[in-house]
This record gives structure tokens, sequence and C-alpha cells, in this order.
């Protein structure tokens, strides 16, 4: 079995930017309440135009821009989203259809705000069997589509965008160390959206109930992301054979200001070695975690050979970590 790793990332985030200042004038909330309870300031919403799959297709060329190879070299594409611009076809198929990546097989994932690292841990088993060589895993959501604005206690939360990263071959001891997986769906009603599926497809009912917006649990929600954002961590590092001081960089998914402390506390990591994005960005869900790592990378924050954990939790429940060993060279 060979070693994988990441070989190329890319993001992108649509131009529109909703400050605190503009949900202020939407519903009940002042700049105030979001910053000390969430630590988002702003995030930005896709155009009326834009969809999951063109935000998507633009963090890919990215992300294969990077890794340097053509998207005729691709061989799959895992677009990971709970906003897909349709049911179906999957966005995977649109975003290959528009990069030209005519020899890849395409799917999409639903995992929520864990969907990126679902992606990679799925996309990185073809590699190491040998099945296949490049694999581009996307994350990206539009909750902007999903997020009812009349509801003071989600509207503030999230926002939209894009990340991607090219994954294939790298040496032996790089690249991806661990996975570690999980989900709990005795806690699926916490956060949803239950309106759109063959349980309550779209009628005048299911929207004058609000049910194609997100629902949620926040207290509830809070607490299940306090204990599993530590816990799969350090169960990930378990499974590499590493503990807290072999850590680098923490970069986890950006929901909440506090619920990354708290999982920075647990674990024992001093703050210059969290990746945090969620005061320019607030929760893009899947989208979370590759945008903040090809920040951290185009920055020059993470360096070659530093090893990172990724870690993240989400509607479902879902949780996810990996531990990798950084292999790519400083952007020129
Ligand atoms: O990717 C996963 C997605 N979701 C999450 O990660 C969400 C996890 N949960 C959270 O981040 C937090 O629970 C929230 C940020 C959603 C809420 O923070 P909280 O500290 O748990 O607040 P709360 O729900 O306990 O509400 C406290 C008060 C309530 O007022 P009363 O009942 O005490 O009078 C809310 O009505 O704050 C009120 N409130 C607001 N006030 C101003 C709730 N939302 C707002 C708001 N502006 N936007």
């Amino acid at each position: 079995m060979g070693a994988v790793g990441i070989i190329g990332t890319g993001a992108y985030l649509p131009e529109k930017v909703l400050t605190n200042a503009d949900l202020e004038k939407m519903v009940d909330t002042n700049d105030k309440w979001i910053v000390s309870r969430t630590g988002i300031r702003e995030r930005r919403i896709a155009s009326e135009k834009q969809a999951s799959s063109d935000l998507a297709v633009e963090a890919g060329k990215q992300a294969l821009e990077s890794a340097g190879i053509t998207a005729e070299e691709l061989d799959l594409i895992i677009v990971a989203t709970v906003t897909p611009d349709m049911p179906f076809p999957a966005t995977a198929c649109l975003v290959q259809d528009r990069l030209g990546a005519s020899k890849a097989a395409t799917f999409d994932l639903s995992a929520a705000c864990t969907g990126f690292l679902y992606g990679l841990a799925t996309g990185s088993q073809f590699i190491q069997t040998g099945l296949y060589r490049h694999v581009l895993v996307i994350g990206v959501d539009c909750l902007s589509r999903i997020t009812d604005y009349t509801d003071r206690n989600t509207c503030v939360l999230f926002g939209d965008g894009a990340g991607a990263a090219v994954l294939g071959p790298v040496a032996e001891g790089e690249g991806f160390l661990s996975f570690e997986l999980g989900g709990d769906g005795s806690g699926g009603d916490l956060l949803k959206q239950s309106g759109g599926g063959s349980r309550h497809p779209a009628s005048k009912e299911s929207v004058e109930q609000r049910l194609h917006f997100i629902s949620m649990n926040g207290r509830e929600v809070f607490k299940f992301a306090v204990r599993v954002l530590g816990s799969s961590a350090e169960e990930a590092l378990r499974k590499a054979g590493m503990t807290k001081e072999d850590v680098d960089f923490l970069i986890p998914h950006q929901a909440n200001d506090r619920i990354i402390e708290t999982a920075i506390h647990r674990l024992g990591l001093s703050r210059d070695k969290v990746v945090v994005n969620l005061d320019r960005y607030g929760n893009m869900s899947s989208a979370s975690i590759p945008v903040a790592l090809n920040e951290a990378y185009r920055s020059g924050r993470i360096k070659k050979g530093e090893t990172l954990v990724l870690v993240g939790f989400g509607g479902g429940m879902t949780w996810g970590a990996s531990v990798l060993k950084w292999t790519m060279d400083p952007v020129s």
C-alpha cells in the first residue's frame, strides 16, 4: 500500500461580503453578540448567478494548477456538499464536465461539515490500493441558499465557499498518517434540512413550514462539537503513533471560536498552532477546512515536513480527523 498525500490545494470565495452590521438590519442581533458568542465578523455569499458547482470549479482549477497536473490526469472527483446544484446529477459530474476531466469517475458525498474529511479518507483509499493515481476532493457549500435569514439563531453563522485538494502518491512516511471517522445518527435531528428529500418533498406546505431551511439545536450541537473535536483529534494522533507534542498545526472545522478554544484547551495546544479564519468567512460547512488549509499553505504558514491535524464535526451527526505530514514545496 503506497503513501498518499495532498499534492495541490485551491479555494474560491465569492466576492459579496455579509457583515455583522448587515445582519443587524435583517434580524434582532448585534455585532457584539455575534463576535463574543461565535468569533464571526463577516462571511461570503454566492451571487444569484452562482451555484455550488461554480465555486467548486474555481477551487478545483486552482488545486490542479498547484498540483501541476491537467484535468485529464484526474481519475476521480469527489465533491463533498450538502448544497448540490440540484438533487441529481451529482455536482461532481457538473464539475467534471466544466474542468474537462474526461477520464474521471465522479460522485458527491454527504457528510455535512465533515464532508471534506470523509472525502479525503475515501479518495486516498483509491490511490493507496493502486486503483487510481490522482483524486480531486472538493468541499463546497452555498449554505446561504438554505439559511433562514429570519432566524437569528442560525443566520449569523453561515457563509459560502469552496476548497479543494488534489491527492496523489507521495514518499513513504509522508502524507496521510491516519484517519478517524465517526457518525451518530441518533443526533440527526440536531442539525438538518428536512425538506426537499423523499420524506418531505417540496410542496406548498413544506415551504410554509420552512422545511427547506437549516434547523439547528445550537446548544446541543455545541456540546457535541466540543466533545468530538478533542476526542477525534486524539484518536487520529494515537493511530498515527503520535502525541500532541508532535503537532505543528491544527486545522479545525470553523464553526465557532469558543468550540475551537475548548478543543485547543483539551489538546493542550497554543493558539499560534491553530489555523482560524471563521472571523472572515463564518461556517462554510465542508469548505471550511480546505479553505483554511489552502490559506495556511499559500501564506507560507505551514511548511514541508510539518505535522498537521485536520479535525471536523457536522450534521448527521458526523465527525472526522486526519494526521498528515505536509509534503508540498513553498509557493514560489
Ligand atoms: O457546523 C456545525 C454547525 N453548527 C454549530 O457549530 C453550532 C454550535 N452552536 C453554537 O455555535 C452556539 O450554540 C450558538 C452560536 C448557535 C448560540 O450560542 P449560545 O451561547 O449557545 O447561545 P444560546 O443559544 O444559549 O442563546 C443565548 C441567548 C438566547 O436568548 P435568551 O433566551 O437567553 O433570552 C438567544 O435567543 O442569545 C440569544 N441569541 C441571540 N442574540 C443576539 C441567539 N442568537 C442570537 C443572535 N443575536 N444572533
